[in-house]
C-alpha cells in the first residue's frame, strides 16, 4: 500500500470498523499503518477493541469508541470523546452501513425502511454534522463517505431502501462538498463494487465469488483493501483538489 507521510499524526474517525474482514476494518488498519491515530467507532465495542488492539500491536495508535451512529446523542458523545483524547479530528470516514437481506420493495416494512435509511444515510449526516464546525474552525478536513455501486446503477439484486440511501449519500457528498469547500474541507465518496467481506459471503453465499466474478471486467471481486486504498488516497494531500467526487472502485462493473 502507498505511504502518505502527511497522514502520520493525523486523527481519523472510522465508523463501522469492528467486523472481521470488513471494509471498515481494512480502512482502520490501513490508516494505522500510515501512523494516523485511529478512532475505531462501532456499535460492537468488543470488535472495535479488537481492531484498535491490532493497530497498536502493529505499532500504530488507535482506540475504540462504542457508538450507534444512527443516534445523534451517541454521535455527539463519540466526537466529544475523540476531541478529548486527540484535541482534533482531521479525517472522518463514514463507513458504517450495509443490509442483511435482499427484500423486494413490497416486503419492506416501515420499520425496515427507516432502519436501513438511518444506518446508511442519516448516520453520514449525523457524523458529518458533528465534526462540521470543528473542521471549519481549523480550515482543514477530509470527509469520506462510503456509498455503493448500488447507489450508481442496479447491478446485483439489491433492496430499494439500501440503493436509495447509497444514492442519497452521493448527493449529500456533493452538497456538503460545496458548503465546506471555502473552508479547506473536502468531501468525497467511494462507491465500492461487490467486496469480499464476511457480511457479503453470508448474504450472497459461499459460492458467490465464483458466480459473480465473471460479471466484473477486471475478473475478480474487490477486496476490502482495494476500498481502503481509495480512502487513503482521498485523505492524502494528493487528493487536495478533489471534492464532491465519487470514486468508483468496482473493477469496471459500472462506468459512468
Ligand atoms: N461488502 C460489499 O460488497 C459492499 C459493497 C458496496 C458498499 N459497501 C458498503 O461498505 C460499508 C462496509 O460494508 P461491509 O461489507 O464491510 O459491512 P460489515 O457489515 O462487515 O461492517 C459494517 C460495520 O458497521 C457496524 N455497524 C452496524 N450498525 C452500526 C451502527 N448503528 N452504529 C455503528 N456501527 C454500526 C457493524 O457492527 C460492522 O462492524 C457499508 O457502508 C456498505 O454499505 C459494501
Amino acid at each position: 500500500m502507498a505511504i502518505y507521510p502527511e497522514l502520520k499524526g493525523k486523527t481519523a474517525i472510522v465508523t463501522g470498523a469492528a467486523s472481521l474482514s470488513s471494509i471498515g476494518e481494512a480502512i482502520a488498519l490501513a490508516f494505522g499503518r500510515q501512523g494516523t491515530h485511529v478512532a475505531v467507532v462501532d456499535i460492537d465495542e468488543e470488535g472495535a477493541q479488537r481492531v484498535a488492539g491490532q493497530i497498536r500491536r502493529d505499532g500504530g495508535e488507535a482506540f475504540a469508541v462504542r457508538a450507534d451512529v444512527t443516534r445523534s446523542d451517541e454521535v455527539a458523545a463519540m466526537v466529544r470523546e475523540v476531541l478529548q483524547r486527540e484535541g482534533k479530528v482531521d479525517i472522518l470516514v463514514n463507513n458504517a452501513g450495509g443490509f442483511h437481506e435482499v427484500e423486494l420493495a413490497n416486503q419492506i416494512s416501515d420499520e425496515r425502511w427507516d432502519f436501513i435509511i438511518d444506518l446508511n444515510l442519516k448516520s453520514v449526516f449525523l457524523c458529518s454534522r458533528a465534526v462540521y464546525d470543528h473542521m471549519v474552525e481549523r480550515r482543514w478536513g477530509r470527509i469520506i463517505n462510503i456509498s455503493s455501486v448500488a447507489g450508481r446503477m442496479p447491478t446485483l439484486p439489491t433492496p430499494v431502501h439500501y440503493a436509495a440511501a447509497k444514492a442519497g449519500v452521493i448527493a449529500l457528498t456533493k452538497y456538503l462538498a460545496r458548503e465546506l469547500a471555502p473552508y479547506g474541507v473536502t468531501v468525497n465518496a467511494v462507491a465500492p463494487g461487490t467486496t469480499k467481506t464476511a457480511r457479503f459471503l453470508r448474504l450472497r453465499g459461499a459460492d458467490a465469488e465464483e458466480k459473480l466474478r465473471g460479471h466484473v471486467p477486471l475478473g475478480r471481486l474487490s477486496t476490502p483493501q482495494d476500498q481502503a486504498a481509495a480512502v487513503l488516497f482521498l485523505a492524502s494531500d494528493e487528493a487536495s483538489y478533489i471534492t464532491g467526487a465519487t470514486l468508483d472502485v468496482n473493477g469496471g462493473t459500472v462506468m459512468l
